[in-house]
């Protein structure tokens, strides 16, 4: 069977966090979507026997005596044993996947990454274009992560892309390089910048080969796919992991400020090469926080405070600036990638209950539940009026969004408590408050609880359901 896990709101949901959580079920974890754009440190207890255990979270704080890797392409499930693919939906940055493999092996672990052919590559001038592009946006910028993400799926788009197993045929590379390379210098120009390394055929040629060579020694390319479908038809539990969020997607994100890809369930589907009925037949399990974040521009009605170059003008709430501080402070609310300060807000049922549809979700984690402890009161955004009307989702138009005025539930907060404590002890054991407030987003959206996130590591999640046994 197979675990879908999303995003649903901004990216950085702890998304990672509970794949460590399930994943110790699953066989093969699978990235369908995106590339060293999405950041999630895993942990490594070094006192642990035979390679140690490990545990994913983007924000923790807490077990710095561990080994800390910032992983951005390696599935975190890689570095428990299991079988780590990066999909054809994919975008991978060979050097950055390398360099992660290597650190981890320096650290004596061995994983087992397999890369689908179909996977896209980034190639240095993506980043360069990445950076330009966004110069040239002015204020339309993205923020993006400036790691040639967008660019890389603008070739695949329009048919000129080197991917993965590309990199095993030399002729081929070269053939591929040499049509797309002088359509990048001609961009660079447009853009102003210059072209160096980062856009001369045969310096790239060279590179890339080389990188083609180690990974057919390595035996990483696989056709995907198929490859997956084996593993199912021989009973293995798959486990497909999103980055970013749904509200960073393409198709059903705040366009334009989005990344360049399908965070959603659908394509863990296209991404993955498995059909949607092998992943609508598994469970699709979405990953929200208590409260918002986000990093680059674009709308966020609920936003507490405002983060300079990143709050759209206008946006906002500057009076809530320290309650942001706090939330911030406590949940460490910078970007893992890029070390941004996240804008905060407060959490916003009409883009969960989007996020729900769009999904199908069929659980829900609330993580950072512990981040909000100490607050006398916690809202939560019910719904949202614009034009005089009162709607439950968002509006498809970006710039309605941004013009929607959220209509707010406020609900008694809930104090510090010795969260590792609850957690083993079970959902019961929550304080009273916050059980309240996650039964209300589960009925504003019909999505069950699966866990909460009391914590940034798994002895601080309280389990209530384990997709893989549901
Ligand atoms: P890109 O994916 O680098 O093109 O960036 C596009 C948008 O997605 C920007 O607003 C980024 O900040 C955001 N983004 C990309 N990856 C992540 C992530 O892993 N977490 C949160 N935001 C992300």
């Amino acid at each position: 069977m197979t675990v879908t896990i999303v995003g649903t709101q901004f990216g950085d949901e702890g998304k990672g966090g509970m794949v460590d959580v399930w994943s110790g079920t699953a066989d093969v974890v699978v990235r369908y979507q995106g590339g060293d754009n999405a950041g999630h440190t895993v942990v490594h207890d070094d006192a642990a026997a035979d390679g140690g255990t490990v545990s994913a979270s983007a924000t923790d704080s807490s077990i710095q005596t561990s080994t800390e890797y910032a992983l951005s392409l390696v599935p975190s499930g890689a570095v428990r044993g299991k079988t780590g693919v990066l999909g054809n939906g994919c975008v991978v940055n060979p050097e950055t996947l390398f360099a992660e493999i290597d650190a981890l092996r320096d650290r004596g672990l061995d994983p087992d990454v397999r890369v689908a052919e179909r996977a896209h590559v980034i190639l240095p001038y993506h980043r360069v274009l990445d950076g330009s592009e966004e110069e040239a946006k002015g204020e339309l910028a993205v923020g993006t992560t400036g790691n040639g993400i967008g660019p890389a799926y603008e070739d695949k788009a329009a048919r000129r892309g080197v991917r993965i197993g590309d990199l095993l045929d030399p002729a081929v590379l070269r053939e591929r390089l040499e049509y797309v390379v002088p359509h990048k210098r001609a961009l660079a120009d447009v853009h102003g910048v210059e072209t160096g390394a980062a856009f001369a055929v045969e310096e790239l040629y060279e590179q890339y080969r080389r990188y083609g060579e180690r990974l057919a020694e390595d035996g990483m390319t696989v056709d995907a796919g198929a490859f997956l479908a084996d593993r199912l038809d021989a009973g293995e539990k798959l486990m497909l992991e999103g980055a970013q969020g749904t509200h960073l997607d393409i198709d059903h994100g705040t366009y334009p400020y989005v990344t360049s890809s399908n965070p959603t369930a659908g394509g863990a589907t296209t991404g993955s090469g498995l059909g949607p009925g092998v992943v609508g037949e598994g469970e699709i399990v979405g990953i929200a926080k208590a409260y918002l974040s986000r990093v680059g521009t674009g709308p966020l009605p609920t936003e507490l405070g405002f983060v300079e170059g990143q709050t759209p003008a206008g946006g906002g709430d500057p009076d809530a600036g320290e309650l942001a501080d706090d939330i911030r402070e406590a949940g460490g609310e910078y970007g893992t990638v890029t070390g941004r300060p996240r804008r905060i807000g407060w959490l916003d049922l009409p883009q969960l209950r989007h996020a729900a549809r769009v999904n199908g979700l069929t659980g829900i984690t609330l993580n950072h539940v512990d981040t909000l402890a100490g607050l006398d009161t916690v809202r939560a955004a019910h719904s949202y009026e614009l034009d005089g009307a009162e709607r439950s989702t968002v509006p498809a138009a970006t710039e309605r969004w941004a013009a929607c005025e959220p209509q707010y539930r406020e609900f008694e907060g809930w104090s510090e408590a010795d969260w590792a404590a609850i957690a083993a002890e079970g959902y019961d054991a929550l304080p009273a408050n916050a059980r309240t407030y996650v039964e209300y987003v589960s009925e504003a959206i019909d999505v069950p609880v699966y866990a909460v996130g009391v914590g940034p590591d798994r002895a601080r999640t309280v389990i209530v359901e384990d997709p893989f046994e549901g």
